[in-house]
């Protein structure tokens, strides 16, 4: 379909997926579109994601590294399965809300990475998903139905009591470990986002200021857990039939036995519910894309979820969730959902593991080196307890953004303790 013009706002939608990977990889489109500094009340200033050109390069190749393939298999079986067995050995069977317990198993990890330090308690992790639910209201902010500046001047003020609370004694306790490291040379700082920002500081690479590595610890708890847990309830949409089905799916069985069918399932529910369905861009300079011409400050956005449903692609029922869906070579699962270009999720790897292409999804993946990634693993592992819908309590949508991928709960039944279940990770 060609791109259409809204005349009124210079809004330009594309909906195919070649012309959206084109767009992302344009150098004159920007995702800043405020350029008013925190204390003007843009909680998001200066933070990897509104970055452009060589500042985000430049931020980019400090964070790349935290992503490196060891950090991740590492993750995935060190930490992921002791995350797993203390989160969810605080869990009752019955009735549970999936959507918090999808959050708090990935604030755990998203807070490692970030490198914000917590008790463990079920009190401190639920103190973390509720910054994260605040500052998610930031991250969507384009698709907010509500006041917009309101909703920014509450983030920001969260965002200060997030400082306060966790990133500032997090922040120090690291300062202690660089000075400790950098007289004696032991023990080795941790590998994490306020570990690196501290050493690129010090050493003038980068300028960063104090509020600066609050608002990107932010981003990264945020980015790593909202998306996950979002993912985590959009899995068991399907698999346990409220898209219409009804009824569970039949792939719920084989998921509890096997990671490589969760990843598959994740990974097809990404491409039809993209937790970010339209990439929003600003023209920072006159420009053609797709043949069309489109004016310096205009919107641009890149509608993924249609893009995400190309019959070229996706065969003749885009529509319908199957995780064994046969590909055009070269297309990933999930579609355009972690982005493209520069932007690409930094974090894909981890949530998602390893992209499934045709050749993985007709000869299987397996070896010691593969991922499935986190949300898989989370949806492997709440699968083997046994869940089911709740018939007079469905789950209800986030209804704050026009995102329709958004929850606010998702209550299901579980059948087994999860302490009792053997969650095993691996092969
Ligand atoms: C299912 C899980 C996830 C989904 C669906 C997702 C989706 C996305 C998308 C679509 C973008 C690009 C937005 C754009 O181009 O406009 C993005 C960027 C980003 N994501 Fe994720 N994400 C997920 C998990 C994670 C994780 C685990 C992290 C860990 C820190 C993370 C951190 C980020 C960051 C920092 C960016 C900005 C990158 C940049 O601008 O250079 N995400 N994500």
């Amino acid at each position: 379909m060609s791109p259409s013009n809204d005349a009124r706002t210079d809004e330009f939608v594309f909906e195919t997926y070649d012309e959206i990977r084109e767009g992302l990889y344009h150098r004159d489109l920007t995702r800043k579109y405020d350029d008013r500094s925190f204390e003007e009340g843009n909680p998001r200033a200066d933070i990897l994601s509104m970055l452009h050109g060589s500042e985000h390069r430049e931020r980019r190749r400090m964070e790349n590294p935290l992503f490196r393939r060891n950090a991740l298999i590492q993750y995935e079986r060190d930490l992921f399965p002791e995350v797993l067995n203390n989160v969810l050995a605080t869990q009752q069977h019955g009735p549970v809300d999936l959507f918090r317990l999808a959050g708090a198993l990935s604030v755990v990890l998203a807070a490692r990475r970030a490198g914000i330090d917590h008790d463990g308690t079920m009190e401190q992790l639920g103190e973390l998903w509720d910054h994260v639910l605040m500052i998610a209201q930031a991250s969507a902010i384009l698709d907010q139905v509500g006041d917009k500046d309101k909703i920014l001047s509450e983030v920001s003020e969260a965002l200060v009591e997030f400082g306060r609370e966790f990133v500032g004694p997090s922040q120090r306790r690291r300062e202690q470990l660089l000075d400790a490291y950098e007289a004696d040379g032991e023990p080795e700082p941790p590998d994490d986002l306020i570990t690196t920002a501290l050493g690129y500081r010090r050493d003038g690479r980068l300028e960063l200021d104090d509020g600066i590595i609050i608002r990107e610890a932010g981003l990264y708890l945020h980015g790593g857990s909202h998306t996950s847990a979002q993912t985590t309830c959009n899995t068991f949409y399907y698999l346990l039939g409220f898209d219409g089905r009804n009824e569970p799916h039949p792939v719920l069985e084989r998921i509890a036995a096997d990671p490589s069918w969760a990843q598959r399932a994740v990974h097809e529910t990404l491409r039809l519910r993209p937790t970010t369905p339209r990439l929003q861009r600003r023209a920072v300079r006159d420009l053609t894309l797709g043949g069309v011409e489109i004016p310096a400050g205009s919107r641009v956005v890149f509608d993924v979820r249609t893009a995400n449903r190309d019959p070229q692609r996706y065969g003749d029922d885009p529509e319908v969730f199957n995780p064994d869906r046969q590909l055009a070579e070269g297309t990933a699962l999930w579609g355009l959902s972690f982005g493209a270009g520069s932007h690409i999720c930094i974090g894909r790897s981890v949530a998602g593991g390893f992209p499934l292409q045709q050749r993985e999804l007709r000869d299987g993946v397996g070896g010691e080196q593969h991922l499935y990634g986190l949300v898989a693993l989370i949806v492997r592992a709440i699968a083997a307890c046994g869940v089911s819908s709740i018939a007079d309590d469905p789950p209800e949508l986030d209804t704050r953004t026009d995102r329709g991928t958004r929850w606010a709960r998702f209550p299901i039944q579980v059948d087994r303790t999860p302490a009792t279940v053997a969650l095993v990770t691996g092969e």
